[in-house]
């Protein structure tokens, strides 16, 4: 029993001997936490470790809680911390100062800082903000072969004063620009704006930050700021170069990648194969840059290829346009049956003239070559003499000069003879 007792009486001691230090140890809070806006949609958090703090061999570390717009948390050992966030709504995070690695210490309490939602009447702001970006050939310099280009839309605050106008500047990464070219309403209010060349990197992970502000002599105009992910919002080019061939019963399609910086294997395609002669369309889902497909009927058909960045390299976004639709094979039977009844009268037309021409020609022969002997001539003469005393009517006269000029008018001179 006593031996029992004294472990019992030890081990409470010990117990004791390892809490007593740690009730006293008690981790404070951070101090002068500040949020501070370093860029469009982009904060920087910043703290200082309590100078209160007692020094014991405890490594400190901090827990970070985003509580809006979007609630998010994470541990650094770092005492600021930058965040890109849409920031017209506001801004407010805490932070706690938590044991790095010992779990056994509970953390400090909290501190929290917040940015107050920019100033401006409801329904002032830009809403429904859309950005494209797509991808060039870059004409200007070889240094960087592609360049990026943004296209952003939006509509006008529902509340927004008539004399509203609205400014809109992108920002990637370090670099930020204003629009320099706007679409505008018919009260000339800018809702559209699009920029030719960008810093965009194409095949950056960054996104993308879009601020509208706006300014009226009657309202103050609430900002808005957005991120893009640049997958979500980059359009691929459509295909290039696509050709269509048919031999006997098979089509062969074929194309080359979209211009794009990104390697041939990045890219799936849809291919669209329209039956003139049917009026049936058929969309076939391909991973290389060629597809056959078996037709059995004799039509024209209209071909058009897409693209998408495959998921192998990115996570897949919009598909492009339609490339410009080719064609390729006919509808046979329709351009003889056009063409036969031209071809018919051309070759009637063919005939008349050669048999007309052929006529002349005989009628310049008796013209040339006036029949010999003279006599004859004599005795023509006397007939039409004998005519002329026999009836003075004109039809006589017609009729004897017929006469004289029928072909068969040798026999009849021979037979006189
Ligand atoms: C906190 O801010 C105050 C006032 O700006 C300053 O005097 C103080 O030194 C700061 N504390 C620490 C720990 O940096
Ligand atoms: C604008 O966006 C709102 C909400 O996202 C939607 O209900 C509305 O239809 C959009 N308006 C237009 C014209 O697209
Ligand atoms: C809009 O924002 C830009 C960049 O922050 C600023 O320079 C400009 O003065 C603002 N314009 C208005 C009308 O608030
Ligand atoms: C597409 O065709 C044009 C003209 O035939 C040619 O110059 C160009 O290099 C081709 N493009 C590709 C990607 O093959």
């Amino acid at each position: 029993m006593a031996p029992a007792l004294l472990i019992l009486l030890g081990a409470t001691v010990t117990l004791q001997a390892d809490l007593l230090p740690d009730k006293k140890f008690l981790l404070l809070p951070p101090v002068n936490f500040t949020i501070k806006t370093t860029d469009l949609a982009q904060v920087l958090l910043r703290w200082e470790p309590n100078p209160d703090q007692e020094e014991r061999n405890v490594k400190l570390g901090y827990h970070v809680k985003i509580n809006s717009p979007q609630e998010e948390d994470y541990e650094t050992r770092n005492t600021e911390s930058r965040r890109t966030t849409i920031l017209h709504k506001g801004f407010s995070a805490s932070v706690q100062t938590i044991p790095w690695n010992d779990h056994s210490l509970p953390p400090s309490s909290w501190v929290s800082a917040e940015l107050k939602a920019p100033p401006g009447c409801p329904g002032t702001s830009a809403v429904n903000l859309t950005c494209i970006t797509s991808t060039e050939a870059n004409t200007y310099t070889h240094l960087r072969p592609y360049q990026v280009s943004l296209h952003c839309t939006w509509l006008v605050g529902k509340d927004a004063p008539e004399d509203t106008q609205y400014f809109l500047y992108y920002r990637y990464g370090s670099w930020t620009e204003e629009c320099q070219e706007y679409s505008k309403d018919t009260l000339q209010r800018n809702i559209a704006c699009w920029f030719p060349r960008t810093f965009i990197n194409s095949k950056g992970r960054s996104s993308l930050a879009v601020y509208v502000n706006g300014s009226s002599k009657e309202a103050v105009i609430k900002p808005l700021d957005q991120l893009f992910a640049l997958h979500a919002i980059d359009r691929v080019n459509p295909p290039v170069n696509v050709t269509a061939e048919i031999e006997r019963t098979c089509l062969t399609i074929q194309w080359k990648k979209p211009v794009s910086p990104f390697p041939i294997h990045c890219f799936v395609y849809e291919v669209k194969i329209y039956n003139t002669r049917k009026g049936f369309s058929q969309t076939e889902k391909v991973t290389t840059d060629t597809f056959i497909a078996i037709i059995d009927d004799i039509s024209k058909y209209s071909i058009q290829v897409r693209a998408a960045m495959s998921s192998v390299c990115r996570e897949t976004g919009l598909w492009s346009e339609w490339s410009q639709p080719i064609y390729v094979g006919n509808d046979e039977k329709q351009p003889w049956t056009e063409w036969f009844p031209v071809v018919l009268m051309a070759v009637i037309c063919f005939l008349l003239l050669t048999f007309s021409l052929i006529c002349r020609i005989c009628h310049l022969w008796t013209k040339l070559f006036p029949p010999v002997p003279a006599p004859k001539s004599n005795i023509k003469d006397f007939f039409v003499t004998i005519n002329y005393e026999k009836s003075g009517s004109g039809e006589t006269d017609i009729e004897v000069v017929s006469y004289v000029e029928e072909p068969g008018f040798e026999t009849l001179e021979d037979s006189v003879f």
